[in-house]
């Protein structure tokens, strides 16, 4: 503990960089436990544990909730005080965060444009990540051992590459939502991950408020149009044919 308070280091004093700084580093330490969840979820899942699995999805959510409830306690600083310390990040941004990225890797966002080889050889835990099946990419096979057989090409497809909706895949979904008690663990397992994957996007969407009320239309420290930019991310689904199914129904 002595040496995690060691650790917010601020170079102008200023109380509101002191509380950027711990947020920031709050918010880092609970990407890292989702994704704690999120890889015993998967590992029950490829194992048939679809119980276990679900509670290991409960628990991450959970965590994704006190993830979105730290928006509340970044906004009680005024924008003015902000852009007083802002200079000082320098291009540090968001966008470096590797357990972010890892929790979007494992999530089965593998957007080409933030594959940073330079990233994956830094840190050997995120190329692991990388490489891996996806938590969506095991909840598919365990559809196809039961019940619900999904194409080759998804079964077997490249999991370094971005994930592309099936339409097999939606008519799979569907299916379960139109027979639950025929699916029963499918059932649950589906609605287990429409709540990760809402709950990310919860995260995306209040982070995108909280920049608009600190920045407005700056542009962004790592360079991006900022707000744009992330208006543009906000557009992404986890688990994409879970959500596009609904409207099947
Ligand atoms: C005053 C508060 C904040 C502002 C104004 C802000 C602003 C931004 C902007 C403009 C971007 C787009 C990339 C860029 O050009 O930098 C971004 C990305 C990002 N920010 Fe923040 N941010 C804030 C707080 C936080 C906090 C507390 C976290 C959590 C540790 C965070 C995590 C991220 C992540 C993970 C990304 C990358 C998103 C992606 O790749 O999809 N931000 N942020």
């Amino acid at each position: 503990m002595d040496e995690l308070h060691d650790l917010q280091d601020t170079r102008t004093g200023s109380p509101f960089e002191l509380s950027f700084i711990l947020l920031s580093q709050v918010k880092e330490l609970l990407f890292r436990m989702v994704h704690l969840e999120l890889d015993q979820a998967r590992g029950h899942l490829r194992a048939d544990r679809a119980g276990e699995a679900c509670r290991a999805l409960a628990r991450a959510t959970r965590t994704q909730r006190v993830l979105i409830a730290c928006w509340e306690s970044m906004n009680g600083m005024p924008a003015d005080e902000f852009v007083r310390f802002r200079d000082v990040l320098g291009q540090a941004s968001g966008t470096q965060s590797f357990a972010y990225r890892g929790l979007e890797f494992a999530m089965g966002n593998k957007n080409p444009v933030m594959v940073r080889p330079p990233d994956l050889r830094r840190y050997p835990q995120l190329r692991a990540e990388f490489e891996r099946p996806s938590l969506y990419d095991e909840a598919l096979r365990f559809l196809d051992r039961h019940g619900l057989p999904l194409p080759a090409a998804t079964l077997d497809r490249d999991v370094t590459r971005q994930y592309e909706p099936d339409e097999r895949v939606e008519r799979a979904w569907q299916q379960v939502y139109a027979d639950p008690a025929g699916h029963p663990e499918p059932y649950r397992l589906a609605e287990h991950l429409i709540e990760v994957a809402y709950q990310f996007s919860h995260w995306r969407a209040a982070h995108l408020l909280v920049v608009e009320r600190m920045l407005g239309g700056k542009r962004g420290t790592a360079g991006t149009d900022g707000a744009r930019w992330l208006r543009e991310v906000n557009e992404h689904r986890f688990f994409p044919e879970l959500w596009t199914a609904r409207t099947l129904l």
